[in-house]
């Protein structure tokens, strides 16, 4: 079952080139986004003025880099709420507003619960889903199936990936009915996704040389992820894979926000993993890495950048093929799953299974 892999989560890492291609390519022809075998009208996208996401987890962190990107790109505003509050919140919703549930299981209670509530108030809501025929699925207006094929690992790597995928999808789609791109641009879109999912292969290839890493900080305590824009969402996720399996205690953090009080738990050799793949705040992050570099940092950057100005500032670095900065998601994604995987079978824990998890949370 394994398929001669260790761990579940090791073979699912390696799924990814393969789990993108099945979920993107049947979908975008000559630069255009086709859902026609997702039965999907385009109807649900005509006239949206705004985009919810709501999920829970892994999912979330998927709705955080979608939020970048349809901002970024077709400029319809874009929340991303936890569902556990959202289902909570009394939202303002109306017809104009599209609703997008992100889950791989498709039974998360409180997933479930957020649709419902947008079913109700009368938005239009579209779901991202794995797990075919699922509660989620059954009950969104409709589905854009993600095609990882069973994920059994607890921590989510491909359905994250493919989520991701479904973000770019849904926001070309967007951009495509309400006329928010010419048709260059499509392409252009298109053509520089394909190029980003080709990085993958390229990242898997970089296992050996990230295992080294990881083996350096296999007995840290703590650890930090920073990033900014896209970087952000990629380096909740990143941490989100480390602390949950290896029992690191690490959060994530827009760099900027470093000042405003965690730098006081920066020490000697702590781990902190830098996201750089983001031209416009390039300087300003790596000022920031600067910072916790002089009080002691263990630094390692995932960039795709030419990091020559910046050497001397960061410990070790992971080189990971160049993409258009709004497609930097999969590369920096996959790089930081291995480092989370290696980092676990170090301290010799079982990867599969972190104790208190289950795969699908159907209760609140
Ligand atoms: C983390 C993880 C969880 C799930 C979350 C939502 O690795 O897997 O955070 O992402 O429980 O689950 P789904 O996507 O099934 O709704």
């Amino acid at each position: 079952q394994k398929g001669g892999y260790d761990f579940f989560m090791q073979k699912e890492i390696y799924d990814q080139p393969e789990a993108l291609h099945n979920t993107i390519m049947p979908r975008i022809h000559n630069g255009h986004a086709d859902f026609s075998a997702d039965n999907i009208s385009d109807d649900i996208f005509k006239g949206v003025n705004r985009v919810i996401v709501t999920a829970c987890g892994t999912a979330w962190h998927a709705g955080l880099v979608g939020r970048h990107l349809i901002e970024a790109m077709i400029r319809i505003p874009v929340t991303v709420e936890l569902a556990s509050e959202f289902r909570y919140m009394n939202p303002i919703l109306d017809e104009h507003t599209l609703v997008v549930v992100i889950t791989q299981s498709g039974e998360t209670a409180d997933s479930l619960a957020a649709l419902r509530l947008a079913n109700e108030r009368g938005a239009k809501t579209i779901s991202i889903v794995n797990v075919k025929g699922s509660s989620i699925a059954r009950e969104s207006d409709y589905v854009l199936y993600t095609h990882a094929g069973p994920e059994i690992a607890v921590a989510s790597t491909k359905a994250f990936s493919v989520q991701c995928a479904g973000m770019y999808l849904i926001a070309l789609k967007l951009a495509e009915v309400n006329n928010l791109m010419t048709d260059e641009q499509m392409k252009d879109f298109c053509d520089k996704f394909e190029q980003a999912i080709g990085t993958v292969e390229e990242v898997l290839k970089m296992d050996d040389y990230i295992k080294g890493i990881s083996e350096k900080i296999k007995d840290t305590f703590s650890a930090f992820y920073l990033g900014r824009g896209l970087d952000y969402g990629i380096a909740c996720e990143a941490c989100l894979k480390l602390k949950e399996i290896s029992y690191v205690n690490a959060e994530a953090y827009c760099a900027g926000e470093l000042k405003h009080g965690t730098i006081s738990l920066i020490t000697e050799g702590v781990p902190i993993i830098a996201i750089a793949t983001q031209e416009n705040v390039l300087p300003k992050l790596m000022a920031n890495v600067e910072e916790v570099k002089a009080r002691g940092a263990h630094v390692i950057v995932v960039t795709d950048k030419d990091m020559s100005n910046y050497e001397g500032i960061y410990d070790d670095l992971i080189q990971v093929p160049a993409t258009d900065d709004l497609f930097a998601t999969f590369a920096s994604t996959v790089a930081l799953q291995l480092l989370a995987y290696h980092v676990t079978v170090f301290r010799g824990y079982d990867v599969d299974q972190p104790r208190n998890l289950a795969k699908s949370v159907t209760v609140e």
